[in-house]
């Protein structure tokens, strides 16, 4: 059991300081997936309704990204699945910020009005505002220790305005960020119930035991956050298989000409590789035997259509690869059905365009149609079990977190985590 402080235990009608992770896949600026807003949406329902008077804290992308935008489009989405209104402050903690936060009025009485409200008259709940893309507030970035984090302007503004602090976002407790560690410092502070559901779940994969191989897929495009993981999942895991931008890095490290950035591209390999290279080559020297990588690629021709070709035959990589071909699915499936326990993080290939998804679903479908043990985690990969009909029965938990929850795979805590259950410690003490 986690040690800290959860929702549950305040009482009716508190002005609360929420963090949430809704940060989403964005395409020409728009929120590609809901996922992560409609698991915060029955945490806001619950805290409305309880009386609270919520300022929701929440990011978007990071500076420098395509996927780095305002939080307006994010209030709506959250307001249509609350099924209350969610006012969008353009501001984290200057001056608009301070005088909407100031306006919320808890309601202490909403359990007991819940009855009148059925007859048709009374404000059952507390209110609730979201506040801009903490992202773009001084201080929230880069990662530093809780105590500076907890000196900025930004949480000492913020803090004395609540009666306490909320931390919801289990997906980006890994990251040493002010709206994540710097509020508990200083303040009472509370695990939401997407916070306490995530962290049960993952760590107690961490501390099970399996009767058989331990499988780990892993792609996706945060590439950083897989290769640090691997580092430390060396003694856990028997086999890896690799996808998406980490396999094309991985296969850059044996030799092959992929896993470069193209001129007209996404920047996502040259960096990344040139920052992790000690690291993969390390890992591939510790354990690479255990490790799979691609043995054929998919791509799109000129045509606009799927085509496919062996890593083998390729000198140059000249095409933007989009998913894993045939050939690596058949390599891949009966390692999977073999496996006691299956972890999914990220995706194998670009699965959102049906084209390229047959690398992600079709070892996604091996995995939920096996004995094995399933979790699949990555943000947003959890999102091919209903976007192509594959049973959501046969996994034992669909993830939110990506980055979080392989961290925590490794066994390593969670600032986030710590942080509340410091903040504990201190009420309690
Ligand atoms: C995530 O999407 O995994 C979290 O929101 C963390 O985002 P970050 O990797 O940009 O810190």
């Amino acid at each position: 059991m986690a040690a800290f402080h959860t929702t549950d235990e305040l009482d009716p009608g508190q002005r609360l300081l929420v963090r949430i992770d809704v940060n989403a896949p964005i395409e020409d600026g728009e929120v590609q997936s809901t996922r992560r807003f409609e698991r915060h949406a029955e945490s806001i329902r619950e805290l409305l309704d309880a009386g609270h008077a919520l300022a929701i804290m929440a990011h978007q992308g990071r500076p420098g990204r395509d996927t780095f935008t305002g939080l307006e489009q994010h209030a709506f989405i959250l307001s249509d699945l609350v099924g209350e209104e969610i006012e969008y402050v353009p501001s984290t903690f200057g001056e608009e910020a301070v005088e909407a936060i100031a306006d919320l009025e808890p309601n202490p009485d909403a359990a007991s009005a819940g009855a009148e409200d059925a007859a048709g008259d009374a404000d059952t709940t507390g209110e609730a505002i979201l506040l801009e893309n903490v992202r773009m507030t001084d201080g929230e970035l880069p990662e530093e220790p809780p105590e500076v984090k907890a000196q900025t302007e930004f949480v000492r503004t913020l803090a004395k305005a609540f009666d306490g602090y909320v931390n919801d976002g289990y997906s980006v407790a890994h990251r040493s960020h002010a709206s994540i560690v710097g509020f508990p410092e200083v303040m009472d502070s509370y695990a939401g119930p997407v916070m306490a559901d995530e962290y049960e779940y993952n760590t107690s994969v961490e501390r099970r035991e399996f009767d058989g191989d331990v499988t780990m897929v892993l792609g996706g495009t945060k590439a950083e956050d897989v290769i640090a993981a691997m580092d430390h999942l060396e003694d856990t895991v028997d086999t890896f298989l690799l996808g998406g931008v980490v396999g094309e890095l991985f296969l850059r490290a044996r030799g092959h000409p992929v896993g470069h950035d193209l001129e007209d591209g996404p920047d996502l390999y040259d960096e990344n590789y040139e920052k992790n290279e000690d690291l993969i080559a390390d890992v591939l020297d510790r354990f690479g035997d255990r490790i799979e990588t691609p043995v054929d690629l998919a791509y799109e021709d000129e045509n606009g259509e799927r085509a496919e070709h062996a890593v083998v035959d390729v000198e140059e990589k000249t095409v933007s690869y989009m998913d894993i071909g045939h050939e690596t699915v058949e390599a891949y499936r009966p390692i999977v059905e073999d496996s006691a326990a299956v972890l999914v993080k990220g995706a194998l290939g670009v699965f959102e365009d049906e084209r390229f998804s047959y690398g992600t679903v079709e070892v996604l479908r091996a995995a939920g149609e096996s004995d094995a043990f399933c979790v699949v985690g990555g943000g947003d990969t959890a999102r091919t079990v209903p976007m192509y009909d594959l049973d959501p029965a046969g996994f034992d938990h669909l993830s939110i977190a990506g980055g979080a929850y392989l961290q925590a795979l490794t066994g390593e805590g969670l600032v986030g985590v710590d942080a509340l259950e410091r903040a504990a410690e201190r009420m309690d003490g």
